[in-house]
């Protein structure tokens, strides 16, 4: 459906319409008093919320590319169904097809000027994919509100077992990353890829940024919490049904080189993203259904 159809069929004065850019892809533009937010229909990726007298929460990036078939650089990607480069075919996209794909809008469900919450879809039809030619339905909803809450439930059409990676790639917006440390991941396990995988224990209780990282946090079901000293806020992440949490950010030398980011724009994010990665991936039985949520809010911080 075209953007001018959306709005017709779902637009809500002053609060929910819908817009083609340049390069043809449609984003949702929500505005409920005083916050604001957007979402793309392709990757069905949320790219800006901003509760009222906040600064906005989410990352995206100055350079990032809006065409069809490229993911964009910041928001939350949905990563679906495989994380990073796929183990049996190097030529397959990286992090999976949904983030790329153009998920359709089912429904839209107002309360007053408190919440908004958009439904999108995506099957195997959608996608067709030769690196993952599962029967499947995966449907995303997503509440614009004081608190930013999403819901990714897969549901396996197929009459076997089907297995699969998932994350809500986060990128939060931070005052500088050398001023963020990020609680909730102590005395856990990680892979970190910047070691070709090896596994560590992480020592401290927060996690600091000083280097390139890119780690994959294995078995942490529990919140975590981003607090930024220098915008003196804390953004909390709450998870449900996600035992996996991945920190990433490229750090200097990648960032630049990464023509969608640059510097030194990769200093003002860290991704937190909660998912079920490498070991705890999801193996869905016949007819199952498996649900990931979580909920973004802020605090003021020290
Ligand atoms: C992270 C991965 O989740 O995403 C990193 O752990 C990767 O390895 C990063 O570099 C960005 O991926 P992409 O495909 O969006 O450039």
């Amino acid at each position: 459906m075209q953007a001018e159809e959306l709005t017709a069929k779902f637009g809500i004065a002053d609060v929910l319409d819908f817009v083609e850019t340049e390069h043809g892809l449609v984003r949702a533009n929500i505005s409920l008093d005083g916050m604001a937010g957007e979402l793309y229909l392709q990757g069905a990726q949320v790219t800006a919320w901003q509760p009222p007298g906040e600064r906005p929460v989410l990352f995206a990036s100055p350079n990032a590319v809006f065409a069809p078939g490229k993911a964009i650089r910041g928001g939350i990607p949905i990563i679906f169904p495989w994380f990073g480069p796929n183990r049996y075919a190097a030529a397959a996209p990286q992090h999976g097809f949904a983030r790329t794909a153009t998920w359709h809008l089912d429904g839209v469900e107002s309360s007053g000027s408190a919440s908004l919450t958009l439904t999108l879809s995506l099957g195997d039809n959608d996608v067709g994919s030769q690196f993952w030619p599962e029967p499947f339905r995966a449907i995303y909803s997503v509440t614009f509100a004081r608190t930013l809450s999403l819901r990714l439930a897969v549901q396996n059409s197929s009459t076997h077992a089907i297995t699969f990676e998932e994350a809500l790639h986060s990128y939060f917006a931070v005052s500088d990353i050398t001023a963020v440390a990020i609680s909730g991941l102590a005395r856990t396990t990680y892979i970190d890829k910047t070691q070709a995988g090896r596994r560590e224990r992480q020592p401290a209780a927060l996690v600091t940024v000083g280097a390139e990282t890119d780690r994959v946090y294995l078995d942490t079901p529990a919140r975590c919490v981003i607090e930024d000293g220098g915008w003196r806020r804390r953004v909390v992440v709450e998870k449900n049904g996600a035992a996996s949490t991945v920190v990433w950010n490229p750090w200097a030398e990648k960032g630049a080189g990464m023509a969608d980011l640059g510097d030194p724009a990769w200093r003002g994010m860290v991704c937190v993203e909660a998912g079920n990665v490498a070991d705890n991936e999801v193996r869905l039985a016949a007819g199952g259904e498996h649900e990931m949520s979580t909920a973004i809010s802020v605090e003021d911080g020290q």
